[in-house]
């Protein structure tokens, strides 16, 4: 395990400590109805039921809960054992369940399949939380969990995005506002996406494309304009190419 590896991992415990059993708190960590709920329509036709739903760096379980309502199994994942903990106090779901899991080390991901097979996966707001050469690796991770016959959905903040965070500055008078300031306190800096970043980290000798669109982030982040923060973001549904299946 690599030193930025463990950096990710007590980063993210730290951040989710004081903060993983209450809703709300998190910058992202709007309602169901605000996120999941405006997702589900957009990859629900394309998942094969029957398989286990993974809520893939699922922080305190808001969407996982959410997310139990419409698929028969989901288990949430993250590196943070501070989030799983959390999210275990606040679930009482019978479908749900929780393991700690690093997208950067494969080895976790071969495991959760080798237990439960062929996973959906559901991906919001993850892979721009690492640095851009750790991404292949974390694509590794996805691609072992969705096995021959899974789906994924994944949102991600829009190239778009980094413009509109600079313009928070200017509303607030300067300054992030303070939900997002948090996240940057515990040393935790989102990499910037730019157009086509997403797509070429899944290519298509082993990926096909289902669906693609503009969305945006919704957050708990209101301005002193009342205004809410809403980040421009962009989804994807993608599953594994036949050719692919094999390998
Ligand atoms: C921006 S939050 C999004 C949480 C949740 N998906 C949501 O939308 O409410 C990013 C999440 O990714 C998790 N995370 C960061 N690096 C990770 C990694 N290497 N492996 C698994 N999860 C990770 C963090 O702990 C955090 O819960």
């Amino acid at each position: 395990m690599t030193e930025e590896i463990n950096r990710y991992r007590d980063a993210w415990d730290s951040y989710w400590k004081d903060i993983a059993n209450v809703s709300g708190e998190a910058f992202w960590d709007c309602p169901a109805e605000e996120s999941a709920a405006l997702d589900l329509p957009r990859f629900v036709g394309f998942m094969p039921p029957g398989l286990p739903l993974v809520d893939f760096g699922c922080g305190n379980g808001t969407l996982t809960r959410f997310l139990a309502n419409h698929f028969d199994r989901v288990i949430g994942v993250d590196i943070s054992a501070e989030a799983i903990t959390g999210a275990r106090q606040t679930t009482s779901q019978k479908n749900v369940s929780y393991e700690v899991l690093d997208a950067l080390n494969p080895g976790e991901a071969e495991a959760l399949h080798a237990k439960v097979g062929d996973c959906n996966l559901y991906v919001r707001t993850v892979l721009h939380q690492l640095k851009p050469p750790d991404w292949p690796r974390m694509v590794e991770s996805l691609e072992i969990l969705l096995g021959e016959t899974g789906c994924m959905y994944m949102v991600e903040l829009a190239p778009s995005a980094e413009t509109y965070f600079k313009s928070l500055a200017e509303k607030t008078g300067g300054g992030f506002p303070p939900k997002l300031a948090r996240v940057f306190r515990f040393g935790i800096t989102p990499a910037e996406l730019k157009d086509g970043d997403i797509v070429a980290q899944f290519p298509g000798d082993r990926f096909e494309l289902q669906s693609t669109g503009n969305t945006v982030i919704n957050t708990t982040q209101n301005l002193p304009t009342g205004e809410r923060v809403r980040v421009p973001a962009e989804y994807w549904v993608i599953t594994r190419r036949a050719a692919a299946k094999a390998v």
